[in-house]
């Protein structure tokens, strides 16, 4: 298998109930951290990894995805009457230049290996990345994907991001079971979906990020469904395992987990500390205003 990573497939089809009543009508992927939309951080990544185009497996309720890459006349057109240069740049620069967006239904929710599946047609006969936009994770000059396609590069076979959990969180993921590791990079011996802490056979979770050969989809094809009733795209891992490589890499970065409500009000906080207009003023709100409740905090939600 050898081909550039060209294409990243963002699953973004799921219901977001985590979420609710926030993502009833909007999709969870647009919720925002700071300013940006969760999905515009993921678009970034990948373009910032050097891919080429974009394909969103969407459904009914998440035309505000399309609506956000698309163009926005109106907009654009009121912003330069009013000579708000620096906001149509921001608008512009959404979508970054040269990249292509292809949209792609999963006409029913049955889980995230059958999300994949709905991208074949596009993705073809190459291999591919996948990005799951709710885990936001921020690193230093390389991307996640980046990083994990330098590795790609190297050894020319499907690579997993991971990252160390809590052992009692295995039941949330895709758990590797690890053979031997030279740096951050892990050989999978076998990976199992959200297993039990007593059954998992590590702690080294699978979290958002992939690269998988084409081989994939001739198993998401055939599995049955797994854990949750829906057809897991680990199952199809696990099966791949047994004709292919597959590599587990750890990454640089912090991994905010923004499916769940901590997480999102964690990668807010952060992220608005980072930020180059809020960050001065926030610093301030939380040292002086907020601040000097630290060690009382219980005590002024109560009054
Ligand atoms: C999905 C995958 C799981 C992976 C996780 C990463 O689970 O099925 O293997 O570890 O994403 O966030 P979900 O969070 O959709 O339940």
């Amino acid at each position: 298998m050898s081909s550039k990573i060209k294409k990243v497939v963002f699953p973004v089809a799921g219901l977001g109930t985590r979420f609710l009543p926030a993502t009833k009508a909007n999709p969870k992927e647009m919720l925002p951290i700071v300013d940006k939309p969760l999905i515009q951080y993921a678009a970034e990544e990948a373009a910032s990894a050097g891919v080429e185009e974009l394909i969103f497996v969407t459904s009914s309720s998440k035309r505000a995805i399309e609506d956000h890459f698309d163009k926005n006349y109106e907009l654009e057109a009121e912003l330069e009457k009013k000579g708000k240069d620096d906001m149509l740049a921001i608008v512009r620069g959404v979508v970054p230049s040269n990249i292509t967006c292809v949209y792609v239904r999963q006409p029913e929710a049955l889980g995230l290996g059958h999300a994949v599946l709905c991208a074949k047609p596009v993705v073809g006969d190459e291999p591919f990345a996948v990005i799951l936009a709710d885990d936001l994770i921020y690193t230093g000059e390389k991307c996640v994907l980046g990083q994990m396609i330098s590795v790609f590069n190297d050894r020319n076979c499907s690579i997993l991001g991971v990252e160390e959990v809590p052992h009692d969180e295995t039941d949330k993921y895709g758990i590797v079971d690890p053979e031997e590791s030279d740096g951050r990079i892990t050989h999978v011996r076998n990976i199992v979906e959200k297993p039990a802490p007593a059954d998992a056979r590590s702690n080294l979770a699978v979290v958002g990020r992939y690269i998988l050969s084409p081989g994939i989809f001739s198993h998401l094809e055939k599995i049955p469904r797994g854990a949750g009733g829906e057809i897991q795209l680990t199952d199809a891992i696990e099966r791949l395992l047994q004709d292919e490589q597959v590599l587990a890499y750890r990454f640089e970065g912090k991994r905010y987990d923004c499916g769940s409500k901590l997480g999102y009000l964690k990668a807010t906080v952060e992220f608005a500390l980072l930020h180059p207009e809020l960050r001065e003023e926030f610093i301030e709100y939380l040292e002086t205003g907020f601040g000097q409740h630290v060690g009382n905090i219980r005590q002024v939600i109560n009054d």
